[in-house]
């Protein structure tokens, strides 16, 4: 099957131009000025953007956590990947005590073999070191593709952090290895004292969710997690930064040469802590909290300024029956929002009002992640490269809806964003799998993405 992509102006990181993109069996084949290359179907793209697929690496499908799952299958989250321009997502399945990491990885390989509408790839996230055997395992994990593992330097009481002589083994692990550990760092310690204290006060809406882990609360374990990385000579990257101190941090040691990576959302650059004082403030629930608006501006500063990486969702919904169970004592709202289908239509309406250039967006959702997480074959509109491809009309507007998500979940803390610019169609390899409100993939197609090694 032939595509050819007429008269757009295709986004890279680096550039935009006027240009024809030819693709051949779901590869882009040639770019230039009125490709003479005929084609089984041409699309006009004239006055749109012709954009990379975005490469959402953070998130949370069917992912027990919270007291139940998380809302979004694999296939609905994938769905509303499509339906908003994002062609791979990096899943985050979670190992437990005495669970290898392949064992699990293929657990979810056979679900998303069905399922997935969009290519996908995994970080996993390593909650026990079984005695040693998982260091070991890493050299296997890699060679099947998965070169990327997450701790959590938090979450203490569910069993899942990982203390600091585990993160460091991880560290010089992944350093040996060729791969890349991914940090969620918060401090459990002083999160358990602020909930005990305000629980005792009776202090129970959302809003103490945000006061018992608050800036400082973040910034401690930003500061420890950059501190044993770079005295270690190791990569990081820290995912969805919220707080303006460890920020500051990272930007010091990218700026020493250290291979530190940051990560933030679309929800921290949006809203502020403000939304836990809203009568649906739990709706909003998820840690790190959003953080002040100082936090906020560090991170535009800092997006703008190269030392943001990669923006990604760290999708996660909820349904509000459950977020409800924290109405009246906010440690029992399950952690997370959605994002998947938000991501890069909010990041391209923040480049189509000038807040960012297009290529930065293009940059910091398709092709750093691409290159940080080894996936030689995506990120960009270039010769060679997987045709995974947005078509974006920068005069459509658009309301953030529930009711015109794709996803499963029953409420969005998006619910009424404007935005002006949208994407049109989504291309995952060549086949169109979104067009203009209408999902039109099919689960099973997206393909398991056999990663390099990490930046
Ligand atoms: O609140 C969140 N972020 N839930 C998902 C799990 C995590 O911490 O990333
Ligand atoms: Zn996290
Ligand atoms: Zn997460």
């Amino acid at each position: 099957m032939n595509l050819l992509i007429k008269g757009g102006t295709v986004v890279t990181a680096t550039e935009s131009f006027v240009a024809d993109v030819a693709i051949q069996n779901g590869i882009i084949t040639a770019i230039g000025k009125n490709l003479n290359i005929s084609a089984d179907k041409v699309v006009d793209a004239t006055g749109k953007l012709v954009l990379p697929g975005a490469i959402d690496v953070h998130t949370h499908l069917a992912m027990p956590f919270g007291g139940t799952v998380s809302a979004d299958s694999y296939l609905s989250g994938t769905r509303a990947a499509a339906c908003g321009g994002v062609t791979t997502v990096f899943d985050y399945p979670i190992q437990r005590a005495g669970q290898t990491i392949l064992g699990l990885i293929n657990s979810k390989k056979e679900i998303l073999e069905k399922e997935a509408c969009v290519d996908y790839a995994f970080h996993c996230c390593i909650t026990n070191l079984n005695d040693g055997e998982i260091l070991d395992e890493m050299e296997l994990a890699i060679e099947e593709g998965i070169t990327s593992f997450k701790c959590f330097l938090v979450y203490k009481k569910e069993g899942m952090m990982v203390d600091d002589g585990t993160l460091v083994k991880l560290l010089l692990r992944a350093k040996e290895l060729g791969a890349m550990i991914n940090i969620h760092a918060e401090n459990p310690d002083v999160i358990d004292i602020n909930i005990e204290k305000f629980l005792s006060e009776g202090k129970t809406s959302a809003w103490y969710h945000y006061l018992s882990r608050p800036e400082y609360v973040e910034a401690e374990a930003d500061k420890r997690a950059v501190h044993w990385a770079t005295n270690l000579d190791a990569p990081l990257y820290l995912v969805h930064m919220a707080d303006k101190e460890g920020l500051e941090t990272c930007i010091k040691a990218k700026e020493n040469g250290k291979k530190i990576y940051v990560e933030t959302c679309p929800q921290y650059l949006e809203f502020t802590c403000d939304v836990y004082k809203r009568a649906d403030g739990r709706n909003f629930v998820c840690s790190p909290p959003m953080k002040g608006q100082e936090s906020q501006d560090s991170l535009w500063k800092a997006l703008k300024a190269g030392f943001i990486d990669t923006v990604a969702t760290d999708h996660c919904p909820f349904q509000s029956y459950e977020k409800d169970w924290g109405k009246d004592d906010f440690t029992k709202i399950p952690n997370g929002c959605a994002g998947i289908e938000n991501l890069y239509p909010y990041m391209l309406d923040a480049a189509n009002s000038g807040k960012i250039s297009f290529e930065k967006a293009v940059e910091v959702c398709a092709t750093n992640p691409a290159k940080i997480f080894g996936c030689e074959n995506k990120g960009s509109i270039s010769i060679g490269k997987d045709a995974d491809i947005v078509i974006y009309d920068k005069e459509k507007d658009f309301t953030v809806s529930v009711k015109n998500m794709h996803s499963n979940y029953d409420h969005t803390i998006w619910e009424g964003k404007k935005l002006h610019g949208y994407p049109v169609q989504t291309y995952l390899r060549g086949t169109l799998v979104y067009d203009n409100g209408d999902f039109l993939g099919k689960p099973g197609t997206g393909k398991y993405i056999k990663r390099g090694h990490c930046k």
